[in-house]
């Protein structure tokens, strides 16, 4: 039988069943009544007659009697009047009672033995009457009984009638109840339920719409609630399903931010991850408009973003926002990211002397001239050094603090800020499978051994399992570098050093870009429409060329080499001047550093010399816009341009080139590309130039001018194809997976955790 039939049948029959009861109780209580009614009125009558009785009784004046009973047999509801002496014997009898009175009722009876009144209702000739028989006395004695008889026949006609109106009550009560409920039940019941069973089969079958929320339930919220959250579990764990089949499919194919975060499920199972960098990926700052939120310009975060997400890990940075304080939880930790609280980002609090001798002192001042070879004198302070000691040892005792209660944790830490850090956290917790990755260039080992803590350095970076570079040249430059300062076993061929017995891999993992991100989804002839000369109006110029330069202020990105490279185009290809500008977006860097001031002004002051040679009207050769610009803003640069110039003197990859690539769904631009650069080991089909040879350089600029607009393409798709393969989930699925593939000693007993500095 349906839910719904049961369901309104049970209710009609309760119904019934209490209106019944109800009805029962209502009836007898009734007739109760009616009973009680008509034995004090024969009570009241009895009592008054008796008194008109007694002296006809005593006087024996039987006659007279007669005539009283009959009198009084004419009353309503009076079946008849009985005299009878002390012995029975009748003395009168009301003529209608005397055919059905054959035998004595017993309440007469009764009174003519024992002297006292009885009253019943019994049955007189089949018919129902009350009897009430009262004595009459001549004090003390009894005299004769008085018997009334009354008509009792009406109670029960009345208890009938009235058990008949309850029932019609109670069957139109109970059909109403039933149709009623019916209704409701169909309302609120069935109709929910048949969309929700809709709903169900939809997502069973894989139709389903929307997966979010179950169609609005009323009050069954909380039943839908839980629906939908088992709807949502379902939903993705058919799309998880889906994705692995598909990555198994097509396990050749490109790496995506989802395939990224399946294999690195796979890859850690239950074990948590830590990244460690001087750059946090969400700092708070304060605006005219309230503390805001802001994602650094850095290719880092959209790198490892996807795999703390995948794995919910963990993320220690640090605190440079001057709201970050107030916007942690316990004074260093937040979700992020913001809204959607996927991984946990601990800030490391680090004093303004800290810093500048650790981030501006010895990782700028000494490090990256050290390891760039762009002509700038390293500075090695030791009060920089101590402060880089220091600040190294604060961020172990934060990962140390964060995988206290880890079982085998997984650690990636970033970058030439934390040499040390490797050996710091390994020597405590030699379970920890670490590694770091080295963003900018490794020297020649003459270059580095200029360092007088060369050797402290390498024995840092070696407490990892892995040291990633971007290209293998990088990795080569470092085993020379550990072959001749430090004990230790090299493994040309599987690219190892091995130290006091622990084995360090050195790989290369070309960092990269997100295609989606540079809008590669987007199919070339559904780019939004970009006008170049629109853009170059913007900034107060007129012309039908652009080239485009994006990079920090900084001495390794070869910015006055550039701009001396295009003065020589200018001049060797008049024809050139008021059609090409150069617009060069230079971000502020490292501000606090001279010889970055120092740099600042010479990128300022070429630009101006230049413009100032060949200026006219509305045409200029070079803009130059010294802010930072967001990754949006710059977008219709790299869109529109003609050509994007990458003169680095050295540089480790250099993401610009790859985002301009990225850029170009057109298939359109060229990139003149240094060949000191990491990138251009990839980017074969840019055209290669070596940043210090101004002729070449200008050379470059004329013949990217001059190319045909089938070679760009070519040389753009193959590029193209190159970024879209090798791309930044690629880098990050490399590194992870070569990470987790490390075995460490953590079958070993775990050394003591104890909180003192990390030596
Ligand atoms: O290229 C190395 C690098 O550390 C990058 O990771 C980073 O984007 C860049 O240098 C700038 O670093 P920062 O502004 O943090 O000194």
């Amino acid at each position: 039988m349906r839910l719904t039939l049961r369901l309104s049948l049970s209710l009609i029959a309760s119904v019934a069943l209490v209106s019944l009861t109800f009805a029962w109780f209502q009836t007898r209580a009734n007739q109760r009544g009616l009973r009680r009614e008509l034995e004090r009125h024969a009570l009241v009558l009895a009592e008054t007659l008796a008194k008109s009785a007694q002296p006809l009784v005593q006087e024996r004046e039987y006659h007279r009697l007669q005539q009283l009973v009959d009198q009084f047999e004419n009353r309503e509801q009076i079946a008849g009047v009985a005299v009878f002496d002390n012995a029975g014997k009748p003395l009168a009898i009301s003529s209608r009672l005397t055919p059905r009175l054959d035998k004595y009722p017993a309440p007469i009876r009764q009174t003519i033995q024992d002297g006292l009144t009885h009253a019943d209702f019994l049955a007189l000739g089949g018919d129902p009457v009350h009897v009430i028989a009262m004595p009459l006395r001549n004090d003390p004695a009894v005299i004769g009984v008085l018997s009334i008889f009354h008509d009792a026949a009406y109670i029960d006609q009345q208890t009938t009638a009235l058990w008949r109106r309850a029932l019609i009550g109670i069957a139109i009560q109970t059909a109403l109840i039933g149709f009623i409920t019916l209704l409701m039940i169909r309302l609120t019941l069935r109709q929910p339920l048949r969309r929700t069973t809709e709903w169900l089969r939809q997502l069973r079958t894989g139709t389903a719409t929307s997966a979010a929320r179950v169609p609005d339930q009323g009050d069954f919220e909380p039943l839908a609630l839980e629906a939908s959250r088992l709807a949502s579990s379902l939903v993705a764990a058919r799309a998880a399903a889906a994705r692995e089949a598909w990555l198994r499919e097509s396990a050749e194919s490109n790496w995506t931010a989802d395939r990224l975060r399946v294999f690195i499920r796979g890859r850690l199972g239950d074990d948590h991850l830590f990244v460690v960098s001087n750059r946090e990926p969400y700092e708070h700052v304060r605006t005219d408009r309230g503390v805001q939120c802001r994602v650094p310009a850095s290719g880092l975060v959209t790198a490892l973003e996807p795999v703390l997400c995948a794995c919910d890990g963990t993320w220690i940075a640090q605190a440079t926002g001057d709201a970050d304080r107030e916007t942690t939880n316990d004074g260093a930790r937040l979700r992020v990211p913001p809204e959607h609280d996927e991984y946990t980002l601990h800030r490391v609090w680090l004093d303004p002397e800290l810093e500048r001798g650790f981030y501006f002192g010895f990782s700028n001042e000494g490090l990256w001239p050290l390891c760039h070879i762009a002509h700038t004198r390293p500075i090695f302070r030791a009060s920089d050094w101590n402060a880089y000691r220091t600040a190294n040892e604060r961020f172990a005792e934060a990962v140390l603090d964060e995988i206290e209660c880890e079982e085998n944790p997984v650690v990636l830490v970033q970058d030439y800020h934390f040499a040390l850090l490797p050996r710091m956290i390994k020597h405590r917790r030699p379970d920890v499978r670490l590694a770091i990755f080295w963003h900018i260039p490794w020297p020649n080992p003459e270059a580095f051994a200029i360092c007088p803590w060369q050797r402290e350095l390498l024995d840092g970076l070696l407490g990892a399992d892995l040291i990633g570079f971007h290209i293998q040249a990088h990795c080569n430059n470092f085993l020379e570098t550990v072959d001749r300062s430090l004990e230790s076993r090299i493994d040309r061929e599987h690219s190892a050093v091995t130290r006091e017995g622990h084995r360090t891999l050195i790989q290369p993992f070309p960092i990269s870009v997100s295609m989606d991100r540079e809008g590669c989804a987007v199919p070339p002839g559904e780019l939004p429409h970009l006008d170049r000369a629109e853009i170059l109006a913007r900034l107060g110029v007129r012309a039908t060329f652009m080239g485009i330069g994006v990079d920090r202020i900084d001495y390794t990105k070869g910015i006055p080499e550039r701009f001396r490279g295009i003065e020589r185009f200018l001049e060797t290809c008049p024809a050139y001047r008021n059609e090409f500008t150069f617009v060069q977006i230079g971000s502020p860097s490292r501000t606090s550093i001279a010889r970055y001031q120092d740099l600042m002004q010479e990128v300022i002051d070429e630009a101006e010399r230049i413009n100032r040679r060949f200026l006219t009207g509305s045409w200029k050769p070079i803009v130059l816009l010294t802010r930072q610009h967001s990754h949006e803003e710059i977008l219709p640069y790299y869109r529109t341009a003609d050509i994007c110039l990458v003169t680095s003197l050295h540089d480790g990859m250099n993401l610009v080139a790859k985002e301009f690539i990225a850029a170009r769904g057109d298939e359109g631009g060229v990139l003149v590309l240094s060949r000191f650069t990491g990138a251009s080991h990839e980017l074969v089909d840019a055209l290669q130039v070596n940043p210090y040879d101004t002729e070449e350089l200008s050379r470059a600029l004329h013949r990217a001018l001059e190319m045909s607009p089938e070679e760009r393409a070519i040389r753009m798709q193959r590029m193209r194809a190159i970024v879209k393969e090798r791309n930044i989930y690629r880098w990050a699925g490399g590194l992870m997976g070569e990470l987790c593939a490390v075995r460490t000693v953590s079958a070993m007993p775990r050394p003591a955790l104890v909180r003192s500095a990390v030596n």
